[in-house]
């Protein structure tokens, strides 16, 4: 068994080595059946190899959250913009129309609100519904290091079970929680233990020192959540940032759905995402589409 101290620190990412991408175009998932491959190119623009992923989950633990308190009216226009829709299923059924024909990255763990402790969750979504949903993905909280970490990683463990059954990927979330640091060293630990785990995806948060290694620790694709709320110019400079160090795209809520102009706001991610525009140039773009 790994000693928990007294380990030499990891050091040697190789972040100047491309991973070989063999067979398939997203790293480390050329051993998967055709049915994983098939939902992740749904999801994943084999063009640019990204996404542009819109979170709209966040009622499932925090009600009705700014920008979202009429999700039929805030959200749905957002929707031709998105590559995926992460939402719950509520939302889902109640607000997203089933024509819009769009991947969802269906949130699963649940169990928890903020009102009470936050890692203690179960899944909340079987097989069957997720299939009857048509989900591309299910998305599962991986909280590290807080109390109830086992029981999060039980549920991302079952989903993957579940997953890999019927050709559906799951996304780990790596979720910090308030006694954590958003470092280098602690995401590079919680990324790495989802994708040994099985997850086919993993979502993470940017940090400003370190994201590379990150990123080259974990054989999957990582998307990035935008976090709370930034001045539009600065949460644009964060994604050009991740994207820039390796991230395989983004999977963002609130500096979308809480932006002046939402549907500027994700087009300019957009062209950063897909077509490795600059920071300066996707907030310039933002600037000019802005109503
Ligand atoms: C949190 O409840 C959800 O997992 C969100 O989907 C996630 O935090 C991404 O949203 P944001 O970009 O607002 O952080």
């Amino acid at each position: 068994m790994a000693d928990a101290s007294g380990n030499k620190i990891a050091k040697n990412y190789y972040t100047d080595v491309p991973v070989k991408n063999e067979g398939f175009y997203l790293k480390g998932l050329n051993g998967y059946d055709w049915g994983i491959k098939d939902r992740m190119t749904r999801m994943f623009n084999p063009k640019s190899g990204r996404t542009v992923m819109l979170a709209f989950d966040h009622g499932y633990i925090m009600g009705p959250t700014a920008g979202l308190e009429r999700m039929d009216i805030t959200v749905t226009p957002l929707i031709e913009y998105a590559d995926v829709l992460m939402c719950t299923r509520g939302a889902l059924r109640s607000c997203v129309p089933a024509n819009s024909n769009k991947p969802v990255a269906l949130r699963c763990s649940t169990g928890a609100t903020l009102l009470r402790e936050l890692s203690y969750e179960c899944i909340g979504v079987n097989i069957d519904d997720a299939i009857r949903l048509n989900a591309s993905a299910m998305a599962i909280q991986v909280f590290a290091g807080a109390e109830f970490e086992h029981n999060s990683l039980k549920n991302l463990a079952e989903t993957v079970d579940a997953g890999v059954r019927y050709g559906i990927p799951t996304l780990g979330v790596t979720a910090v929680g308030k006694d954590m640091v958003r470092d280098a060293r602690y995401l590079g630990m919680a990324t790495r233990v989802c994708a040994e785990l099985g997850c086919q995806f993993v979502k993470t948060y940017y940090c400003s020192e370190g994201f590379e290694e990150v990123v080259a620790g974990c054989p999957v694709p990582i998307v990035i959540a935008g976090g709370k709320k930034l001045p539009e110019d600065e949460a644009l400079e964060m994604c050009w940032n991740a994207i820039n160090e390796g991230a395989a795209g983004v999977d963002m809520g609130r500096n979308i759905f809480q932006a002046q102009d939402p549907i500027a706001m994700i087009q300019a991610v957009r062209e950063i995402v897909h077509n490795n525009e600059t920071a300066e140039k996707a907030y310039q773009l933002y600037c000019d589409t802005k109503k």
